[in-house]
């Protein structure tokens, strides 16, 4: 392996803070259910509505893509019979349901957001415009896309990167219920290590499932930066922004 592509693996974190100033946030779906076997827990969108308000009150601006695993998945309702593509589609409109969770906790924090969709439902929230979208959050409004990219067959991994590369931004943090990438599962071998950085290369060579292969192909693609940290942990997305938490970061060097 070149020099350049070596993994460098610590425990260690970095105390600089990431100069970041506009950073989109791609959660999962079950993020949302906390304990839950299914659903959304009120009480972990509020949460996790007061983590976004703290980040944005260090003046970053912020934009969200959620997925819908808590409500439904595409890949496994296909893998139990469904036709694939109609599947996604129901991931897509649970997508929409964890957005507007998402946008009532924000607002009760006195946030202001817009939801925007990828699939038409106007009745329901606004179209997913591009400059638009660029306009809201130069406003300083958190803007929530919905329905991933409005076509079956991509993940929300690769919405997110999508959309982060639309939207300029700096990084996108991938909020999971690990602290970063490990050099195996730490959950089933107590001897893994945490990458503190890893290339896209490396990760695509590897298989490390980060996110998948398009998602990482699009980000090395327009060269944003993918965070990966535990959004479980109350305000660790402001710690982890100011060089405070534990994270990976994905990038091309
Ligand atoms: P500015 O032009 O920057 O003031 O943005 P704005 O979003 O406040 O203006 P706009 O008049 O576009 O929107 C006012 C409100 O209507 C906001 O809450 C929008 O989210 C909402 N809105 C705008 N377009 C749509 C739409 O197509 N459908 C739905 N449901 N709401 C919309």
């Amino acid at each position: 392996m070149a020099e350049a592509t070596k993994l460098k693996n610590t425990t260690a974190t970095s105390a600089k803070a990431m100069p970041y100033k506009r950073v989109l946030l791609k959660m999962s779906g079950e993020v949302l259910m906390g304990t839950k076997e299914f659903g959304i827990d009120p009480a972990v969108v509020a949460r996790v509505a007061q983590d976004v308000k703290e980040v944005l009150a260090m003046g970053v601006e912020v934009c969200i893509v959620v997925g819908a695993g808590n409500i439904f998945r595409g890949v496994s309702g296909a893998s139990q019979g469904m036709d694939r593509t109609t599947a996604d589609y129901m991931g897509m409109l649970g997508i929409c349901i964890n957005a507007l969770a998402l946008q009532n906790a924000l607002e009760q924090q006195d946030v202001p957001t817009r939801v925007q969709s990828a699939i038409q439902m106007n009745a329901i929230c606004e179209p997913y415009i591009r400059r638009k979208a660029m306009r809201h959050m130069e406003k300083g409004r958190v803007v929530i896309f919905a329905a991933g990219t409005g076509n079956p067959y991509f993940t929300t991994d690769t919405t997110g990167a999508l959309r982060a590369s639309e939207m300029d931004c700096d990084a996108i943090f991938k909020g999971t219920k690990v602290d970063g990438v490990y050099t195996a599962d730490p959950f089933k071998d107590p001897a893994a290590t945490r990458f503190e950085k890893i290339t896209y290369m490396d990760v695509l060579t590897k298989d490390l499932k980060v996110m998948d292969a398009t998602a990482i192909s699009l980000a090395r693609e327009n060269n944003v930066p993918i965070v990966i940290f535990n959004i479980r942990e109350t305000g660790n997305f402001a710690k982890v922004l100011k060089g405070e938490g534990k994270c990976t970061v994905v990038s091309k060097d």
